[in-house]
């Protein structure tokens, strides 16, 4: 057993000393009360609250539409349920872009309306201001490069980044700049492994992956994914645990035919209720 499951609580120096004692980091999305609990007792090292609740909870089509209230909702619901794992709330589309200080207000209201213990944004160096702004107020802060999912009508389509050498020395520019400044970590998704491998290897601040191979510090998936829930969705990274969206179709079928039939409520529990 890792001496990493008696921590208490993961903080960011807990999840620096993962990367250097080589202890892989595990992180999976969270929005609500309930599926937290379970991933936090399960022991996640680190829940992040995305703003993938804009497609999974919400039905839209992007990352774009879900509003700052509506991921300080979700956070604080996240917030509510975890003991041990570190929780990190993605900055919506429009909350950080371009002024440092509306960046600033917008993780100071994560961080004192949900409880959350840091703020996750896209980018690179056209954010860097930002980020160095919401560092100063003691805000730890994630990075996010390669597939960044709130620019996907600047990408078109959602297939691997950084295939060529411009945009991949870029990326390792900007993981360099993410270090720098002061970030505590940072996820680089849908990138190529040997790309992702390298960045891993130069910086001192842990890695996650999504879709960037083994060889980084960490792996995050979104929850309804490795749970079969998001049926329609199969990339060739994900690894489905679960196949619930039948298991539940089941459940609910069974329990659609019992009203039909009457077989449920069952009729012994009601005489002895009345
Ligand atoms: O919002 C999200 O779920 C994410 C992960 C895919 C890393 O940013």
């Amino acid at each position: 057993m890792s001496k990493y499951t008696e921590v208490k609580r993961v903080t960011t120096h807990v999840l620096k000393a993962m990367k250097n004692d080589g202890e892989k980091i595990s992180m999976l999305t969270g929005y609500d009360y309930s599926m937290a609990k379970i991933i936090d007792d399960a022991g996640i090292d680190i829940i992040l609250v995305g703003d993938s609740a804009s497609n999974v909870m919400a039905g839209h089509e992007t990352t774009l539409p879900i509003t700052l209230d509506q991921m300080i909702y979700h956070a604080s619901s996240v917030v509510r349920a975890v003991k041990r794992a570190f929780v990190v709330v993605d900055l919506p589309f429009g909350s950080y872009q371009g002024d440092p200080k509306a960046a600033l207000r917008a993780s100071i209201r994560i961080m004192k309306e949900s409880g959350a213990h840091g703020v996750k944004l896209e980018g690179g160096i056209e954010i860097k201001d930002s980020i160095r702004r919401i560092l100063t107020a003691g805000i730890p802060v994630m990075g996010h490069l390669g597939l960044t999912p709130q620019s996907i009508y600047k990408f078109g389509t959602y297939v691997v980044r950084a295939k060529e050498k411009e945009e991949a020395e870029q990326l390792e520019k900007d993981a360099k700049m993410l270090e720098e400044v002061g970030c505590f970590g940072v996820v680089l998704e849908k990138i190529p492994a040997k790309l992702a491998k390298g960045v891993a290897e130069s910086v001192s601040i842990p890695v996650i992956g999504i879709g960037a191979g083994g060889d980084v510090d960490g792996q995050v998936l979104v929850v309804h994914d490795l749970l079969g829930i998001t049926k329609e969705f199969q990339p060739r990274f994900l690894r489905r645990y679960l196949e619930l969206y039948d298991d539940i179709k089941a459940a609910f079928q069974d329990y659609i035919k019992d009203v039909k039939s009457q077989d449920f409520p069952n009729r012994a529990v009601l005489v002895y209720e009345l």
